[in-house]
């Protein structure tokens, strides 16, 4: 066991350009907490808006060190957890610290990962496909036949949704911003796609619809384009926001639009309302993963000295699906 390790870290707020690679103190784990070996961390959104000082519903210490989904090997546990966890591969994903070779998790958050998920596909399948399936069907009450319209559906959870909502036997309309994300949305089985960097999206969505409207709605963006998202929902159709990657969120609806629209704006914040472990919800859709049902989105993988130019190109929205960054290599062959 090392007493240093290679860590990614930022002092202060800012650009990806104040990543700083360094050596630093392993952490030895406390009470409760086990010490991972970081196989691999998934280039999430929230880890650059954690970087440049924009999350504050996650405990954040500068310097920082992001890395928020990860998987990798339990190294050693603290005081009063159980010692039968070493060795296991684990996906831990309640704290930051992944852009370390080594990163401290309550032991109680792990999730211990399937045996027929390599330890690549750990780091992205899980909040990709749980965010998907939790917005669709419990926030999205979405029924198989609806008409599913999916923005950024070249994003991670964009793609998992149009899979899901595919499986269910919907039609599936997808946004994009420029070709290649609506190739690559295409690619995942979307009925129709649209880029909304030009003037007529809505139009063209309406036309797809012969003018009924979407009955469900998974928006991560908010921003200008959400502001089309009430006339594009049928009656009795539901919007479900996940997020505001475009940085705002739409102005609130009017009851009396509702009343009169027969719709529904609702919000969905996975923590709180995912199913435990083990639950058939959960078997489920770790099956359909497991199977290559639905296929996991990975764009790319980058060593740890290439995470900063990764955070610029996600920022910049080069990045298609989920791009994987590899801490340590020689757990490969612990799949
Ligand atoms: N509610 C929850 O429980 C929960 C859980 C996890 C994640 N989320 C949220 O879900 C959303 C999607 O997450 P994800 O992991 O799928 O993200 P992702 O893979 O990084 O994809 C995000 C997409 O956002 C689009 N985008 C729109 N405006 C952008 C901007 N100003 N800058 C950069 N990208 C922009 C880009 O697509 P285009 O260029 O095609 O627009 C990009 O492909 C995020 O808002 C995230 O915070 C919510």
């Amino acid at each position: 066991m090392p007493y240093t390790m290679r860590a990614l870290q930022i002092d202060a707020p800012g650009g990806p350009e104040g990543f700083i690679l360094r050596r630093v103190s392993v952490p030895v784990p406390a009470a409760g907490e086990a010490l991972i070996k970081v196989a691999y961390v998934g280039m999430n959104p929230i880890d650059a808006m954690a970087r440049a000082g924009k999350i504050n519903f996650l405990p954040i210490t500068w310097p920082f060190t992001p890395g928020l989904e990860k998987t990798g090997i339990v190294e050693s546990v603290g005081p009063g957890v159980d010692a039968s966890l070493v060795g296991q591969r684990v996906i831990a994903r309640s704290r930051f610290g992944g852009y370390a070779e080594f990163a401290l998790e309550p032991a109680a958050n792990l999730l211990p990962l399937d045996d027929r998920i390599d330890l690549k596909t750990g780091c992205v399948y899980r909040g990709a496909s749980f965010t998907a399936w939790h917005a669709l069907y419990k926030a999205g009450r979405l029924q198989p036949g609806e008409t599913v319209l999916v923005h950024s559906a070249a994003g991670a959870i964009g793609v998992m949704a149009v899979q899901i909502a595919k499986d269910a036997g919907c039609t599936v309309i997808a946004l994009c911003g420029g070709q290649a994300k609506m190739d690559y949305a295409k690619s995942f089985g979307a009925d129709h796609v649209f880029d909304y960097r030009t003037a007529d999206w809505a139009d063209n969505v309406k036309a797809a619809t012969a003018g009924c409207g979407c009955d469900v709605i998974i928006d991560g963006n908010g921003g200008p384009n959400a502001e089309k998202n009430v006339e594009l929902t049928a009656p009795l159709g539901r919007i479900v926001y996940i997020g505001a990657t475009a940085g705002s969120y739409p102005a609130p609806v009017a009851v009396p639009t509702l009343i009169f629209k027969n719709i529904s704006v609702v919000g969905m914040n996975l923590a709180p309302i995912e199913e435990p472990p083990g639950s058939a919800a959960d078997r489920a859709i770790i099956a359909a993963v497991a199977t290559g049902r639905w296929r996991v989105p990975m764009s790319e993988t980058v060593d740890l000295e290439a995470a900063p130019d990764l955070h610029a190109r996600l920022e910049d929205r080069q990045v298609m699906g989920r791009a994987v960054i590899r801490v340590a290599s020689d757990l490969d062959a612990a799949r």
